[in-house]
């Protein structure tokens, strides 16, 4: 008997010291946050290992796998036939997501895939069954839940505001054809094309900003919107975006959203969620005014313009992949799962179809007719 316990013993040490292998995909600019994200989590926890790095780009691989002592591989076949390999974190061209996805889902892998989760509605929804069927993990990354003045405002503050009755959001920032849609090969054969980024400001940029729209407030009930591309000549995606929607709670939402700020020492991203008691102004990822009746005035009085875009720093991106390797050593659930990203996707392809159409667009969308 004691030897079967000791047994026992042994075995379930072993099983819970097995830590969750995480492979990377596409090592470009923010696969490279990833990598070095998962290589402190290494150092930080029990339960992470990086086993694998890979880009179709030989020298990258190989550069990134030397510099953090990870294997290299220029496919993603050869990690998904790597038994050390549990989890697969995508970080490739948008358009890729739901291929790689739905193929590592069915090599049995979870998955944590950039935004967006993909380019299409179809896609992301056969990346959520196919997870479910296939009993693995599917999270998204949207990072900005995870910046600490956000989630005061998600934990501590709305309940303060009382009755939210409207949000605006804008969001204004510059991308270049030279440095961004343009900058290489690689940015040549994505960016800037409805076929492989799926979309323009909305998609790629303003989706951080919808989902926080979402998050904070609930689902979305119908939209209005017109997108254009106004600035951007040799790119087919929209640069400009203004959209108005009305939450299922009543509430109604503004988004104004560009890639053709200029100064681009101005560019900015704003939230202003307005309630009953008060409201709050978020400016990029921080909280510059809390004002409610009677309890909380705090304002940072002068707006800090910014050079660049709001970098985007590397710890909420950890943060983030640390809660869903959590959530998978721990079996429990994780809530940016495939159904969460693709809320703020839905609202976007909603905003798309108005324009096309000229029509307000009641949701959820028919994926069978919406691309
Ligand atoms: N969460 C965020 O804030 C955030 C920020 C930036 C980008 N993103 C998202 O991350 C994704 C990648 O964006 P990026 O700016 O890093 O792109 P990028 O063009 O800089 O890098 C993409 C990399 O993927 C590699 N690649 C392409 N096809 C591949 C394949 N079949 N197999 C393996 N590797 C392949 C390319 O060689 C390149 O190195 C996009 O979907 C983007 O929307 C998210």
């Amino acid at each position: 008997m004691k030897t079967i316990l000791f047994f026992i013993l042994i075995f379930n040490s072993q099983y819970m010291s097995k830590r969750i292998g995480v492979a990377v995909v596409g090592l470009g600019s923010i696969g490279k946050t990833h990598v070095k994200a998962l290589k402190d989590l290494e150092k930080e926890t029990e339960f992470v290992k990086l086993v694998a790095v890979v880009d179709q780009i030989k020298a990258i691989a190989e550069k990134i796998g030397s510099e953090y002592g990870t294997p290299y591989y220029t496919t993603i076949d050869e990690v998904l036939r790597n038994s050390e390999v549990d989890v697969i974190s995508i970080a490739t061209p948008s358009y890729l997501h739901a291929p790689q996805a739905i193929l590592a889902i069915e090599y049995g892998k979870h998955v944590i895939v950039e935004k967006p989760m993909a380019t299409t509605l179809a896609g992301a929804r056969e990346m959520v069954s196919r997870a479910e069927r296939n009993e693995v993990k599917l999270g998204v990354i949207f990072q900005e839940r995870y910046a600490p003045d956000i989630r005061r405002l998600k934990n501590d503050i709305l309940k303060e505001l009382g009755r939210i009755y409207l949000i605006e959001s804008e969001l204004k920032w510059y991308r270049d054809m030279k440095g961004y849609y343009k900058r290489d090969e690689i940015a040549r054969s994505w960016r800037g094309m409805w076929n492989t980024e799926g979309g323009g400001v909305m998609t790629n940029q303003g989706i951080h900003t919808i989902d926080l729209m979402i998050w904070l407030n609930g689902e979305v009930e119908e939209v209005s919107g017109f997108v254009d591309n106004l600035t951007h000549d040799g790119i087919e995606v929209e640069d400009t975006a203004v959209a108005i929607m009305r939450y299922k709670n009543g509430a109604l939402g503004t988004i104004s959203q560009t890639v053709s700020m200029k100064p681009t020492t101005y560019q900015y991203r704003k939230i202003r969620v307005n309630g009953s008691n008060g409201f709050v102004e978020i400016t990029d990822g921080s909280l510059s005014t809390v004002a409610i009746e009677g309890k909380i005035e705090e304002s940072k009085s002068s707006v800090e313009y910014k050079k660049e875009t709001i970098a985007q720093p590397g710890n909420l991106h950890k943060e983030l992949l640390r809660d869903f390797l959590r959530a998978l050593s721990e079996d429990n659930d994780f809530p940016i799962n495939g159904k969460e990203g693709m809320k703020s996707l839905e609202v976007i392809k909603a905003v798309y179809l108005s324009s096309v159409n000229r029509q307000v667009v009641k949701l959820p969308l028919d994926v069978r007719i919406v691309v």
